[in-house]
């Protein structure tokens, strides 16, 4: 595909998050609030990237979740995004949270060679035309850190008992009349420019890392985190329908 043929796309992509910005924050899967689901998140954060003061680049960081996290824990953190609406969302949290963070509006492909101890990513790899070549810009922005998939199992990739489980919860939402977090759907057309836009297995996604020059890559499920999240779901109903496995693939 030609730069004048991926240019309608991101700006579709960008249009898309611009508008879903103002509704985003709705799903406690995107903001996680409660003490339990932080704290795990924080714990999982720790053990995966390098020590605090690291600087870490968080791309595709959207309303801001984990540079958010990431800042309180004392890392020094840069957040990319393409929407700057998404952005705006985050700079308002961040001064809301009394917190620094540097944010970078721009395309994950084209990220800063700043050298960075480590470039994070959550639920950015689906929507991008060039999962490897955004991969390979991640790599060149962190010649000797450390990458951080973090990433859960939906769409085709989960299989039928994933897409049930999404049913019921969606179910459930509607039957309470909750509002829905995202403003629409991507369209098929939209998703066909995304290789992973029916989601990755962790197999997937290891044997892409580590089909660039990131190299070896490891497989974390993030159990706690899982568990948190389950706890803090609205009815008992939703809770015994249960969360989609989380994970972390590492390199670096
Ligand atoms: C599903 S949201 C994830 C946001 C955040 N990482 C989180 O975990 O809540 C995807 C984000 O990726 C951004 N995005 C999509 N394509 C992008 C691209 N090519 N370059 C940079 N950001 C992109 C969107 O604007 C959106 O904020």
């Amino acid at each position: 595909m030609g730069t004048s043929d991926l240019e309608p796309v991101s700006q579709q992509v960008r249009t898309y998050w611009d508008i879903d910005a103002a509704t985003y924050d709705r799903s406690p899967g995107h903001h996680p609030r409660t003490a339990l689901e932080l704290a795990a998140w924080a714990g999982a954060l720790r053990s995966l990237l390098p020590a605090p003061p690291a600087r870490v680049l968080d791309v595709g960081a959207g309303t801001g979740f984990l540079s958010i996290l990431l800042a309180k824990h004392g890392y020094a953190v840069s957040a990319l995004d393409l929407s700057s609406a998404m952005l705006d969302r985050l700079k308002a949290k961040t001064s809301e949270a009394g917190l620094e963070i540097t944010t970078i509006h721009a395309d994950a492909t084209e990220t800063p060679l700043e050298d960075f101890d480590a470039v994070v990513e959550r639920h950015l790899l689906w929507t991008m035309p060039g999962p490897r070549a955004a991969l390979e810009s991640w790599r060149r922005s962190s010649p000797s850190g450390r990458l951080v998939l973090l990433e859960s199992l939906w769409g085709d990739a989960g299989g039928r008992a994933e897409q049930l489980r999404r049913s019921g919860h969606e179910a459930l939402r509607r039957l309470r009349h909750g509002e829905h977090a995202h403003h629409a759907e991507y369209s098929a057309d939209l998703r066909s420019n995304f290789p992973l836009s029916g989601g990755a297995t962790p197999g997937d996604l290891v044997s892409l890392v580590e089909s660039t020059s990131w190299g070896a890559a490891r497989l974390e499920r993030l159990r706690d985190v899982e568990w948190a999240t389950r706890q803090a779901l609205p009815s008992w109903a939703d809770r015994l329908i249960g969360v989609a496995p989380h994970f972390a693939v590492v390199a670096g």
